[in-house]
């Protein structure tokens, strides 16, 4: 009989053999960041995240500084919606401002950039609209401008997420010719058409006001698919990538790490949070737990970064242990 409970005897000797460790460093904690003054506003979906204006957002960061965490995906919330998103590249948009002091105070900690268009379009489509129409060549250019003007304002990475075909290159191309040679792209690559975003879209006000993205992100049914969304952003420049969701994904994740070099990060979203949050509420699961038992999947499945909601929180249990 082979005694696989030799080497589970005690928490010493299970530390001894654990194949998979999470720590605060391959974290990245995402923040959403709204134009005006004095404000924090939860999120009621979201238990435990806020909207901070970028004269409260330090009680925030201060926090993500300390934990170990190395950075921040940020998301900005304009006044002004157009049709073309003007704000979103806009060299004083929300989003730069609050680049601009993020790395101001905070110079050490990684400021991820996220590049899309549906929080800065009137109608909420990651992407030029012609009718009911996406239109994708047409917005390269600006997501191109977007990513120049976050990065001039201090990102440290550029994070594509609105799936048009071609953005790869056509940013990478962008940064080149702007000087900014140094900073990394990190592909949304294979981002699916998921109900796990429905938290977020209330949080960054960026709801599709008709039809769904479905014409532009990735059918949930499709693996092999993801697999050839990654190759072809890797050939136009991505220095890694990131799928999304995460849980319901481990085997896109999984497949990828198999054939692909690049390190992977996956995105584990709002939908995902709020129904640990909500289960925990409920005093259904034990919060603590679950989420690290989520966190250590992911990294098992092959992740190694880990965008998360739970990641102040996940510090600061990384400590305690
Ligand atoms: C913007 C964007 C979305 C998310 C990240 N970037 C929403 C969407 O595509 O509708 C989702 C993040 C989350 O749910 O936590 N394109
Ligand atoms: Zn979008």
């Amino acid at each position: 009989m082979r005694r696989f409970r030799r080497l589970r005897g005690s928490e010493a000797m299970r530390r001894l053999v654990r194949e998979t460790r999470i720590s605060a460093e391959e974290m990245i904690y995402p923040i959403f960041v709204i134009e005006g003054e004095n404000i924090k506003n939860p999120i009621p979906s979201m238990p435990g995240v806020f909207q901070y204006s970028v004269d409260r957002m330090d009680e925030m960061l201060a926090e993500v500084a300390a934990s170990g965490i190395s950075g921040v995906l940020i998301f900005g919330i304009p006044k002004e919606k157009d049709a073309v998103g003007s704000q979103a590249y806009a060299p004083d948009g929300i989003t730069q401002r609050a680049i601009r002091h993020i790395k101001k105070k905070y110079p050490s900690l990684l400021v991820v950039a996220d590049v899309c268009l549906c929080e800065y379009t009137s109608h909420g489509h990651c992407g030029l609209v012609e009718g009911e129409h996406i239109l994708n060549d047409e917005t390269l250019p600006l997501l191109a401008k977007m990513s120049v003007t976050l990065a001039q304002a201090g990102a440290d990475i550029i994070a594509p997420s609105d799936m048009m075909d071609g953005r790869v290159a056509a940013i990478r191309h962008a940064l080149d010719e702007a000087g900014l040679l140094h900073i990394p792209i990190m592909a949304y690559s294979a981002k699916f058409a998921s109900g796990y975003y429905g938290p977020f879209r209330d949080a960054a006000h960026s709801a599709p006001q008709f039809g769904d993205r479905r014409s532009y992100q990735m059918d949930v049914c499709n693996k092999k698919e993801a697999l050839r969304e990654i190759a072809d952003d890797i050939e136009e420049g991505a220095d890694f990538y990131i799928i999304k969701p995460a849980l319901a994904y481990l085997d896109v994740v999984e497949a990828a790490a198999n054939r692909f070099d690049l390190p992977i990060a996956v995105y584990n979203v709002s939908g995902e949070y709020a129904m640990v949050k909500a289960a925990a509420q409920q005093g259904w699961i034990e919060e603590k737990r679950i989420v690290m038992e989520n966190l250590i999947a992911m990294k098992r499945a092959g992740a190694s970064i880990l965008i998360t909601y739970h990641a102040l929180d996940a510090a600061s249990w990384l400590k305690e242990d």
